[in-house]
């Protein structure tokens, strides 16, 4: 179906967040009205739990409260994105539907009483979720208010119950073909595993001591297809009826459950949410790490960002509030590499629920407060920015992400506890958006020829032809660098074997990894060049490569640490260990430079973010934002659509957008 554009239908970049007016009353939906033209909202995001108001009970739809919304905001020049409300089933639907609630790895099943309380694989929670979203399409597929479908709310629960079991072995048979095969791939060789019928074969639930790593990885893989697969019946329901762009807000945190390269290709643009897990300018390399995610994961297309906080985000473990200036800085982050707008969760901070304490671009306090001024100035800078529409964003670097490597490294029996997939991604990401550079995020089997330089920090499981085509990128004048533990397990988690990594990639980094030598929590190694590094060693010898920083003590005293191999018309190199953070920023300096890849606008001080957004036409626009205490002249003035004015400075912390054409 061709969708048209959310921008062209809003007219703009989309600003605005989660609305729901039902936990008000008509006095308060008064003055969101007014509230909402004052800060320019023009994207409200509504229903996401509405399921218990919009179907009191099963199979008796009551949308009236709902019609009068949608037509309230359409005649306030708010347009909608709605929501199928299949995050939150009601307690009807629990009592009537007791299978459907999710167990854990222990074998508990849930209770109702908060929400994500279903199971994706229980037939009649899917049943019950392809019958709302065709209602809710039926009757609103053409609403003039519908800019957007928000499908569900963030694919995060994961089960382990019976149905659970029985769709897992369907998957496992198409996947697998023969019981055979299965057993050969999970290595049930070892501690008498052997499965001799489907019937015998179960979720990786509670067990005695570590769980078969095989089953662990196909459970995360099967357990994404399933979430693809709900989410796309739910979005077949929808386009039925609609010629409404439909979507789903992908959460990006620490932990993965989905493959979003999947889930990319099937949305109409990439939707996420996303909460800074760090504070400072760690907020703003966050935001960088997810937005640049974000738009990879829908190759380079626009995307949106559909929920950040306003202010503080209380969860267990992290309770992060945004430093005045952050609402504005935050959203042209995302912005800036290539979203569409920015949305909230949510507009009106809850009086009562369990997010009550969760910020929101109207708090507690009500108008008259820092949050909402800030809101408000946000809306009209957003306001401003309509030009940008359409235009994507451009990056010569890459770091690669691929989900199975991600699961991989979560299974049991790993040879470290300090193997962390995420951190190692972020890392590489920070140490090059310190650098200046924008970042593309790639997955190992993509053409990755636009590139100079493409990092691998975290890749221990790499298939064969992940590693033919990064030997194949070397070959061709590419620069690489793979870290350590790189390519150490195949696509079954099966142990590379005859030396590390995978054999077509060891010939493009000249290096042949005989042994990994992990390193103790509190063990500090140091290295040739002065350098010390943590986490992980290796005794590898080179095959052709050079040696630029070595082991200086114990058993691996002289041993390359760090190397170079020219391979065809580039560069393979590979790093055995964890750097320290000077020493790692360092090496990614030499890349960089060897790559010749440079800040798309060159001769800004570090703690200055800019970021080029490119239109099909040529046009083009500067993203500035400011992270220092002081001002910082230009190197290039221009005309700041945020100001409507010539601009030759970012004041302390601020922000420009400079028309370049
Ligand atoms: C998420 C959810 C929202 C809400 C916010 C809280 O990402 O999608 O429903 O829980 O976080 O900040």
């Amino acid at each position: 179906m061709d969708v048209r554009r959310l921008t062209d239908r809003l007219g703009g970049l989309a600003f605005g967040g989660d609305y729901n007016p039902e936990q008000w009353d008509a006095q308060v939906w008064k003055e969101d009205d007014e509230l909402m033209r004052r800060a320019r909202v023009n994207l409200a995001t509504v229903g996401v739990f509405s399921w218990a108001l919009m179907e009191p009970e099963e199979g008796r739809y009551d949308f009236g409260w709902l019609d009068d919304h949608l037509d309230r905001l359409h005649a306030d020049g708010v347009a909608v994105d709605l929501a199928t409300p299949t995050a939150s089933p009601p307690p009807w639907f629990t009592l009537a539907h007791p299978d459907a609630m999710p167990v854990g790895p222990d074998g508990s099943r849930l209770t109702h009483g908060s929400r994500d309380t279903y199971c994706l694989t229980a037939p009649a929670y899917r049943r019950a979720a392809r019958r709302i979203a065709a209602a809710l399409a039926e009757r609103y597929g053409d609403h003039p208010a519908l800019a957007l479908w928000h499908v569900h709310n963030e694919y995060v629960t994961l089960c382990w119950c019976d149905h659970t079991a029985a769709a897992f072995r369907v998957w496992l048979r198409a996947r697998h073909g023969s019981l055979d095969a299965l057993n050969e791939a999970w290595g049930t060789a070892f501690w008498s595993q052997r499965y001799t019928s489907w019937e015998q074969i179960l979720p990786p639930r509670a067990s005695q001591w570590h769980r078969n790593p095989g089953q662990c990885l196909d459970f995360s893989r099967f357990w994404s297809d399933e979430a693809l697969t709900a989410y796309r019946e739910q979005r077949d329901a929808i386009r039925a009826h609609s010629d409404r762009p439909v979507t789903t807000n992908l959460m990006l945190p620490s932990y993965q459950n989905l493959d979003l390269w999947a889930f990319g290709r099937e949305v109409d643009l990439v939707a996420v949410d996303h909460y800074p897990s760090a504070p400072g300018i760690g907020a703003a390399a966050d935001t960088a790490f997810g937005a640049d995610r974000a738009r990879s994961f829908g190759g380079g297309a626009p995307w949106l960002l559909m929920e950040q906080g306003a202010n503080t985000v209380y969860e267990a473990g992290r309770i992060l509030g945004k430093e005045p200036g952050d609402i504005l800085r935050h959203s042209l982050g995302h912005i800036a590499r290539g979203s569409e707008g920015a949305l909230f969760f949510q507009w009106r901070q809850s009086r009562a629920g369990a997010e009550q304490w969760h910020s929101a671009m109207v708090p507690h306090a009500g108008p008259d407060s820092r949050v909402f001024r800030e809101v408000t100035a946000t809306g009209e800078a957003v306001a401003r920015l309509g030009e940008l529409a359409g235009s994507t964003v451009r990056a010569e670097v890459a770091v690669l992400h691929d989900s199975d490597a991600w699961w991989a490294m979560q299974v049991d029996g790993l040879p470290s506890p300090e193997l962390d997939y995420h951190a190692a991604l972020r890392r590489a990401h920070r140490a090059l958006w310190d650098a200046g550079l924008t970042v593309d995020f790639a997955h190992p089997e993509h053409d990755l020829d636009r590139y100079r330089l493409v990092v691998a920090p975290a890749l221990f499981l790499l298939s064969d032809a992940g590693a033919e085509n990064l030997r194949r990128y070397v070959a061709d004048g590419g620069t690489l660098l793979v870290q350590h533990a790189g390519g150490a397990v195949d696509e079954r988690l099966h142990a590379r074997l005859g030396g590390f990594p995978a054999a077509p990639l060891r010939e493009a980094l000249g290096i042949r990894v005989e042994e990994h030598r992990p390193l103790g929590r509190d063990e500090e190694v140091m290295l040739s060049d002065g350098s010390t590094a943590t986490a992980w060693s290796e005794c590898l010898r080179t095959e052709g490569a050079e040696t630029l920083a070595a082991y200086t003590h114990g058993m691996l005293a002289g041993r390359p640490a760090l190397t170079r191999h020219g391979f065809g018309t580039g560069h393979g190199w590979y790093l055995s260990t964890r750097l320290d953070d000077p020493g790692y920023a360092a090496l990614v300096g030499r890349l960089l430079a060897e790559a010749g890849a440079a800040p798309e606008l060159p001769g800004l001080p570090p703690g200055v973010e800019a970021v080029t957004r490119h239109a099909p036409d040529g046009r083009s626009w500067h993203v500035l934002i400011n992270h220092l205490a002081d001002a910082v002249p230009l190197p290039q003035p221009g005309h700041d659509l945020l100001t409507g004015g010539p601009l030759g400075e970012l004041p302390p912390g601020g922000c420009a957008v400079l028309r370049t054409h």
